[in-house]
């Protein structure tokens, strides 16, 4: 055998030894990373600085106007009289809104809307009566909005009641309103 053969035929033997030691596979231990500044970028703690930006902060506001998921706004700036009720025909619950308004608003309007509620009789001036000519014309986003951010000494039910059961009580006041003849 030459020479030039065995070293080519070592350096082949050493080349597989090489290959097979780098490709070995045990995954109970890392592999072996080439470059391995790609593979583990420099990621910035939620309040470190951060010299990408600006304002030089990691944590950003979001862009103006911006809607967190599953929160759209309710009152945005427009006529709240334009605001529709999102219920159906087949969605509208009065039982449900009487349950609302039972636990909810007579405390003040009494049973009938009359104003007359138990907390009127402990010093609570007592408030208009919610079965008039006024509420009647009232739009139901104009109800809806005075039950979501309240009005005068009456407080905002925005956080107490969700959206579907504000809905749900505006519909009872109108039918309420429109039973009275
Ligand atoms: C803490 C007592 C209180 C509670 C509870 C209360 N309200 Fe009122 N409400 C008032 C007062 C006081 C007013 C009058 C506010 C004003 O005009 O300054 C009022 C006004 C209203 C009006 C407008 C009436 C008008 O003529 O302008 C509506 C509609 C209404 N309430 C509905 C409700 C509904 C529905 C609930 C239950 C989710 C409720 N209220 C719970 C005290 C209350």
């Amino acid at each position: 055998m030459q020479l030039r053969t065995i070293i080519q035929l070592m350096l082949s033997i050493f080349f597989v030894i090489i290959i097979s030691y780098l490709f070995r596979y045990d995954v109970t231990k890392p592999n072996h990373e080439f470059i391995p500044e790609m593979v583990h970028s420099i990621a910035y703690d939620a309040y470190s600085p951060n010299p990408n930006y600006q304002n030089k902060k990691t944590l950003q506001l979001p862009p103006k106007g911006s809607i967190s998921l599953g929160f759209m706004p309710e009152f945005d700036g427009s006529d709240v009289n334009e605001i529709m009720s999102p219920l159906t025909k087949d969605e509208i619950d009065l039982e449900r809104g009487q349950y609302i308004y039972n636990n909810y608003c007579v405390v003040c309007h009494g049973e009938t809307g009359n104003g007359d509620g138990p907390v009127t009789k402990r010093g609570v001036p007592p408030p208009p009566s919610i079965i008039s000519p006024k509420v009647k014309v009232m739009s139901d986003g104009k109800i809806y909005q005075i039950v979501s951010k309240g009005l005068g000494n009456m407080p905002p039910y925005n956080v107490q009641i969700n959206r579907k059961d504000r809905w749900q009580v505006t519909h009872l006041l109108k039918m309420m309103n429109n039973e009275k003849k």
